[in-house]
């Protein structure tokens, strides 16, 4: 185990993409988003980001989750994993540019699942680039598996395994709304009565879990509910969980520099 503590940050799919469309990026949230990363100057700190409207519309179409049933799904699992490195490829593009030193590492090139669960890590070029003080990059993917063949892993599993594999103290989840709340904000029905969870040790987390809804839409990895589960390993690892809204301006700037910022943290106890 590394002895080194990093900072995980997770940009939501929800954030830098539009949801409800096809390959829709919001590059002016990416772009912002970038000048935060190396305005807050954090060193070994791993960033992570979701699939959005680039991952989860072709992996729904194609069952890719799923595993492989058909020679019908390969073409499917490469438009995939290739829309991840689209979007991958605009992050990219925008950190750099900010003067960021990201490198990008493909999940499907250095890891694979078993049933879904991530089962081999080449941990080496990420370790080695760390401690140059490069920021790594890592994103969803469409990745091989021993078992089912291929499936998606999600970037909130790889957050979770990258915070116990390196000792992560925060991880950051940067999503669309301003944190977890009692029922989902942007459901019409719960919409006007749903409360904001400033604070909540994972215990509590454990019991509220049962009572979110997993979404219904396009999405494949479980939206909040998934990722919460995904979440629990890293939590009882002892690493602290901020999400917060990745749409306001500053509000991951300053989760990155440890200040008090709305959102909802989640502690061990
Ligand atoms: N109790 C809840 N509190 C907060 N958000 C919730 C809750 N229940 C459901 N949600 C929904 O979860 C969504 C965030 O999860 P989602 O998986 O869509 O985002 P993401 O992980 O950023 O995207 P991606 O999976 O593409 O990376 C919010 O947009 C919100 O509508
Ligand atoms: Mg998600």
């Amino acid at each position: 185990m590394s002895q080194v503590e990093s900072v995980i940050l997770k940009i939501g799919g929800s954030a830098i993409t539009d949801k409800s469309g096809e390959l829709e990026a919001k590059t002016q949230v990416i772009d912002r988003l970038a000048e935060e990363v190396h305005k807050a100057n954090i060193k070994q700190l791993i960033l992570v980001h979701g699939g959005g409207s680039f991952g989860h519309p072709s992996a729904k179409r194609n069952s890719i989750k799923e595993g492989f049933r058909n020679p019908n799904q390969l073409i499917g699992f490469a438009e995939t994993h290739h829309f991840m490195t689209v979007l991958n490829g605009l992050v990219m593009d925008s950190l750099i540019m900010h003067g960021v030193p990201a490198v990008s590492i493909s999940p499907s090139s250095c890891m694979t699942t078993e049933k879904g669960r991530i089962k081999t890590f080449e941990k080496a070029p990420l370790k080695m680039l760390m401690k140059m003080d490069f920021l790594p990059v890592l994103y969803g993917d469409a990745v091989a598996d021993a078992k089912i063949g291929f499936t998606i892993l999600s970037g909130d599993q790889i957050v979770s395994a990258l915070a116990v594999q390196f000792n992560a103290r925060r991880i950051i989840m940067g999503v669309d709304v301003d944190g977890l709340y009692d029922a989902d904000p942007k459901d019409p029905k719960s919409q006007k009565t749903a409360k904001l969870l400033p604070q909540i040790k994972l215990v509590e987390l454990r019991r509220l879990m049962n009572t979110i809804a997993r979404p219904n839409d396009a999405d494949v990895t479980g939206g909040m509910s998934g990722k919460l589960a995904e979440l629990l390993p890293a939590l009882d690892h002892g690493a602290s969980v901020t999400i917060t809204n990745a749409l306001k301006p500053d509000r991951i700037y300053k989760a990155l520099k440890g200040e008090l910022i709305e959102g909802t943290l989640i502690e061990k106890g």
